[in-house]
């Protein structure tokens, strides 16, 4: 059954491009409500383990070091149907095939430095979001 939260990261290219502000304005406008929220850096363990799905893919250091290059938003959105409008709304994971007005079509610059992470299902929103988030930082 379609739970009503998702996770989210704004990508280390994001921050540094200045984007939270527009990106943040994007998902508001969509009609999303913000749980949780926070700006932190993941360590180079942290990111291993939260990508652990992709560790045998060829481009896996690359993520890694690509997500721990700089400090992240992270944060849980809340939504009727919340993980699959949130795909909706950022769009395909390379830019090039992301739909017009997406956040990644407007955002991002390569399969890799996408802007912006969604979960791919309620299982990992549920997961993601801990990883990130204590009880008490969730509203
Ligand atoms: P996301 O779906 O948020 O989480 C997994 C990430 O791996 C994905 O975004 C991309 O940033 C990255 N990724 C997926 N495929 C490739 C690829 N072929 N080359 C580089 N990075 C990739």
């Amino acid at each position: 059954m379609a739970t009503n939260r998702t996770f989210t990261m704004l990508k280390p290219d994001s921050v540094e491009k200045g984007y939270i502000g527009a990106i943040l304005e994007k998902i508001n406008a969509a009609g999303f409500r913000i749980a949780a929220i926070k700006m932190t850096q993941m360590t180079v363990a942290d990111a291993e383990k939260f990508y652990e799905v992709h560790s045998a893919r060829p481009f896996f250091g690359e993520l890694v070091e690509f997500m721990t290059r700089g400090p992240i938003v992270a944060a849980i959105l809340e939504k009727e149907n919340a993980v699959e409008d949130f795909r909706v709304l950022i769009g395909a994971t390379n830019p090039v095939d992301a739909a017009e007005g997406t956040i990644r079509k407007l955002y991002a610059s390569s399969m890799g430095e996408n802007a912006v992470h969604g979960s791919d299902s309620d299982d990992n929103a549920a997961i993601e979001g801990a990883f990130h988030f204590s009880g008490r930082e969730i509203f």
